[in-house]
């Protein structure tokens, strides 16, 4: 299969027909999803991304529109076997210890009898909850609760994971071992669709993304892409600080390092762009010049202004 996630033409008006809100939750999306991508979708509160979510996971009906999950839509039983799924706000018994929740998830997912232990322990240990696995969850913190939905939501080794906000509740450690996670599902060949506000993270493990805002997506597409170079860095070796002070006034950005050596940041703009390379072609081994990318967060708050400007 070349993509998992298919998304066509999908709209949401929610409530009863006489009810029906008059402006959509979702609006038109369209996406495709690759096999193999680590896929994140963002976008202000309200946007419509649990929205989107809620119709993957066959949790509400779209108005209009098509998605497809694994090739299937998303009422057929078989392709929800080879999802993992952590829903926003996760609820889960309180009365329950973590093995016993996550026993109960492993009979639902149909996980042998024979391998249930073991791979409860393993997940556990993913999560690094291995020393609470006898404790009940209604006395979990936030981020110990979402740790558990993690390891639900990994535990039949799906085909696709999808996350709705998993990195609320984590302290930065927590954050971290997820983004880990992440990535270690990504190198065993699952694909990743999931929700963040956190852009700094995103920008991290996400080869792509999309961008919705009042119910239209803005963009998606492969990071490298999106993110464009902007700028520019020219590297000044110690010992010549007559070369970084000649580029000074033009700099956006100044750092003299401990060593002596300079680090200038340019915006690309013709002159500088002239600037740099004869200063390149004048001082050759004292300066390199690299390319500087515009960061998500930049190019986030690009999107959203540009899109909320035109409304
Ligand atoms: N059950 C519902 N009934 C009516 N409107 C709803 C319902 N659920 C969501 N909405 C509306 O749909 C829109 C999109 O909500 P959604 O939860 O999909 O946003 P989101 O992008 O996930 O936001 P957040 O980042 O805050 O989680 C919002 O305007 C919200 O008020
Ligand atoms: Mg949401």
């Amino acid at each position: 299969m070349e993509n998992i996630i298919e998304i066509k033409n999908l709209t949401k008006y929610y409530g009863s027909l006489f009810w029906k809100k008059k402006k959509p939750s979702l609006y038109d999306l369209n996406l495709t999803i690759p096999d193999g991508a680590i896929f994140g979708f963002l976008g202000p509160n309200g946007a419509g991304k649990t929205t989107t979510i809620k119709i993957l996971m066959n949790l509400i009906k779209q108005s209009s529109g098509e998605a497809l999950i694994l090739g299937c839509p998303p009422d057929n039983v078989e392709v929800k076997r080879l999802i993992g799924f952590l829903p926003d706000a996760p609820a889960f018994s309180p009365y329950l210890s973590a093995v016993e929740f996550l026993n109960i998830c492993a009979k639902l997912f149909g996980i042998p009898s024979d391998i249930r232990k073991k791979r409860i322990a393993e997940v556990l240990e993913t999560v690094r909850m291995t020393r609470h696995a006898k404790s009940k969850l209604g006395g979990f913190s936030r981020g110990m609760t979402q740790r558990i939905g993690i390891a639900q939501a990994i535990l039949n080794n799906p085909k696709l994971l999808i996350l709705d906000e998993p990195l609320v509740g984590l302290d930065p450690h927590g954050r971290q071992e997820l983004k880990d996670i992440i990535l270690d599902q990504k190198a065993r060949g699952t694909s990743v669709f999931f929700c963040s506000h956190i852009l700094s993270d995103a920008e991290k493990i996400c080869d792509r993304i999309g961008i919705l805002c009042e119910s239209r997506l803005l963009c998606s597409g492969r990071l490298d892409e999106l993110l464009s170079e902007t700028g520019s860095k020219l590297h000044v070796s110690p010992g010549h600080d007559d070369i970084a002070k000649e580029m000074l006034s033009a700099a956006t950005e100044t750092i003299k390092r401990p060593d002596g050596g300079w680090e200038l940041s340019f915006q690309n703009k013709e002159e500088t762009t002239q600037a740099l390379m004869a200063i390149k072609e004048k001082h050759g081994g004292a300066v390199t010049i690299t390319s500087s990318r515009e960061s998500l967060e930049d190019f986030f708050f690009r999107k959203i202004e540009n899109a909320t400007k035109q409304s």
